[in-house]
C-alpha cells in the first residue's frame, strides 16, 4: 500500500468508490472542485495501482476539515484508513495547523473507533444533522488537536460560502 497525491485522471474511480460507500456520494464534480480549489486529496493504492482508499481534507484559515474519507471493503482492517489519517496529520503539523476536524455519523461505530482509536477527541454533537428517508441523524464532531505554530491565512481551499 502506498499514498499519492490524488489527480483528475483519478476521479471516476474514486467517485465509484465513494458511491459505494457512503449514503449521500460525492460527485465526480465534487471531488474535481476541492481538487482544483487545492484541498489535500489522497489515495491510497496497492502494489499494482489499484485504488483502495482515498481521503479528501481542506484548510479553512488555520484547521484542517476532513471531509471524506474511504477504504475499499476488500481491503477493510488492514491498517489503510489509519495511514490516510496519519498522512493527513503529518500534512497538517507539516503546515503549523491547529486542528483537525471532522464530523462523523452517530451510528458509524468502525469509523468512531477509527477516530477514538488515532486519538480524535469529542466536540459536540449537532443533533439531526444527517438527513434520513425515516427522519434524521445525529453528526458527532471530533476534534484532534496539533501543536500548531503559524496562522494560515484561507488562500484558495478557504471557506467557499
Ligand atoms: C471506517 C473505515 C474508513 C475504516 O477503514 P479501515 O482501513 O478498515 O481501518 P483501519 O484498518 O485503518 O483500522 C484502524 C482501526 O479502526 C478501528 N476499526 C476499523 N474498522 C472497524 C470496525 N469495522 N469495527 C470496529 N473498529 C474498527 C479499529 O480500531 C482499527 O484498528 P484494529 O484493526 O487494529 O483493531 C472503513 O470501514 C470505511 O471506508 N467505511 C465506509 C466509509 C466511512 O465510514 N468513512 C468514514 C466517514 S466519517
Amino acid at each position: 500500500m502506498k499514498i499519492r497525491s490524488m489527480l483528475a485522471a483519478d476521479l471516476p474511480q474514486v467517485a465509484a468508490l465513494e458511491a459505494t460507500l457512503h449514503p449521500t456520494p460525492w460527485s465526480v464534480a465534487l471531488f474535481d472542485e476541492e481538487l482544483t480549489l487545492g484541498a489535500f486529496c489522497r489515495i491510497l493504492e496497492g502494489a499494482s495501482g489499484e485504488l483502495l482508499g482515498y481521503s479528501v481534507a481542506r484548510l479553512l484559515v488555520d484547521e484542517w476539515h476532513l471531509l471524506t474519507l474511504g477504504i475499499a471493503p476488500a481491503c477493510r482492517r488492514q491498517g489503510g484508513a489509519k495511514r490516510l489519517l496519519d498522512d493527513l496529520i503529518h500534512h497538517a503539523n507539516t503546515l503549523g495547523s491547529q486542528a483537525i476536524l471532522l464530523e462523523v455519523r452517530a451510528s458509524n461505530l468502525p469509523a468512531r473507533t477509527l477516530y477514538q482509536d488515532k486519538g480524535f477527541q469529542f466536540l459536540y454533537t449537532r443533533r439531526g444533522y444527517y438527513r434520513l428517508d425515516s427522519g434524521s441523524e445525529d453528526a458527532i464532531l471530533l476534534i484532534y488537536p496539533l501543536p500548531g505554530t503559524t496562522g494560515q491565512s484561507s488562500g484558495p481551499n478557504g471557506p467557499r460560502g
